[in-house]
């Protein structure tokens, strides 16, 4: 867990701690796409295809179970991370490593992160206040950034 950090830390040359992540306002925002997941669902993957239009060939045109499913792992995800989860850290390596056989580029996750943010509040019908966007930015970046790596490891020649 992080702390602040105290004035002997800074003498010391201790690293700081990165400021306490807004847990209020990560809950109003997953609150929020608890009252619309499914309409998250189908803005996402709209708002996501017009921005990413590369990212649409990689999905299956049917396979809307896997789209919901995508989004339930992401949320799960976000809740793992602020929880401390122990098992998180390498559900995101193998999912970003399955990712990058899907076809999945590095390019395309910081676009996913913007995408998953501004579709909460299309989807909910009234946008997230600023310090919840922050929260759920910061949040899905974390996890996006672990998967990302993991792909770009496994997509090295050895
Ligand atoms: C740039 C962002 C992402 C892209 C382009 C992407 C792409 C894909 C694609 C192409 C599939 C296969 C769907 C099909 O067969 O129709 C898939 C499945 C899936 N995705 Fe993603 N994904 C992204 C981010 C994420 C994130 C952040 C998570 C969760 C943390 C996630 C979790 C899943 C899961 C659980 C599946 C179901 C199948 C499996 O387990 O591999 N994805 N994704």
């Amino acid at each position: 867990m992080s702390r602040t950090a105290t004035a002997k830390d800074v003498a010391s040359g201790a690293p700081l701690a990165e400021p306490a992540p807004d847990a209020d306002a990560l809950w109003r925002a997953l609150e929020t796409i608890a009252g619309c997941q499914e309409a998250l669902v189908e803005r996402l993957y709209e708002d996501f295809f017009a921005r990413c239009p590369e990212a649409r060939p990689l999905f299956g045109v049917y396979a809307i179970a896997e789209r919901e499913e995508m989004v339930a792992e992401t949320l799960r995800s976000i809740v793992a991370l602020h929880e401390g989860e122990p098992w998180l850290e390498g559900n995101l390596e193998a999912l970003g490593r399955s990712h990058e056989e899907y076809g999945v580029t590095s390019s395309m996750y910081p676009i996913f992160v913007e995408s998953f943010v501004a579709s909460v509040g299309a989807a909910a019908g009234v946008p997230l206040d600023e310090a919840a966007q922050t929260a759920l930015r910061s949040a899905i970046a974390h996890v996006t950034e672990r998967m990302r790596v993991a792909g770009e490891a496994s997509a090295r020649p050895t």
